[in-house]
């Protein structure tokens, strides 16, 4: 039996169906809504893009901080960050996941590679969304031979991205990973980025 999106299609994959972006997400759909209005906003992040040689680079664009008591329950009800990365070839976040926090991955400029549970998969600029949940482990790289740009949204913040090994059977890619870093504040440069 077809299901309702067999029948009638991915809704947010139009536009025009999509419900207005509030001010401060609520659902998940509401955090791919968020990273896709501002990936299309391109006057608010390709202006701040910058690219090391040395180390990620990375950009915290956004902090909201959680609800703290009932008055503010129904406006922020999960705190949450949005982060913009850029990647030079060869360069990767080492595998690992993100804490408590659940995601949304989108590339802005270029192609980046995830290595998952489900294997490998190209992330082109405009291509769909990655949504993770608490607990994912993957690792990300730039594969291809230009920089790439990426814009990532962690509800609850992120606080921090524990390093994992990596499975034996894969070899190295990307830039060598950091073994543990906390992301109350800013990383510290030459540690792992979000
Ligand atoms: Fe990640």
């Amino acid at each position: 039996m077809n299901s309702d999106v067999q029948i009638a299609g991915d809704p947010l994959a139009l536009p025009h169906l999509l419900p207005p972006v509030p001010a401060h997400p609520a659902t998940v759909a509401g955090f791919v809504g968020l990273a896709r209005a501002i990936a299309a906003d391109r006057a608010s992040w390709a202006p701040l893009v910058r690219y090391d040689a040395t180390t990620r680079w990375y950009h915290r664009l956004r902090t909201v901080p959680g609800s703290t008591g009932p008055g503010r329950a129904a406006q922020v009800p999960v705190g949450y960050e949005v982060w913009l990365l850029s990647w030079l070839p060869g360069q990767g976040s080492g595998r690992h996941d993100h804490g408590p926090s659940s995601g949304v991955l989108t590339v802005l400029e270029g192609e980046l590679t995830e290595h998952g549970p489900g294997g490998t998969r190209a992330l082109p600029a405009g291509g769909r969304e990655r949504v993770f949940a608490p607990g994912y482990v993957h690792e990300v790289v730039n594969d291809a031979l230009v920089p790439a740009v990426s814009l990532h949204v962690y509800f609850p913040g992120l606080t921090e991205m524990p390093m994992r090994p990596r499975p034996r059977h894969r070899p190295a890619a990307g830039t060598p990973a950091a073994p543990r870093t906390a992301l109350g504040a800013a990383p510290a440069p030459g540690t792992a980025a979000p």
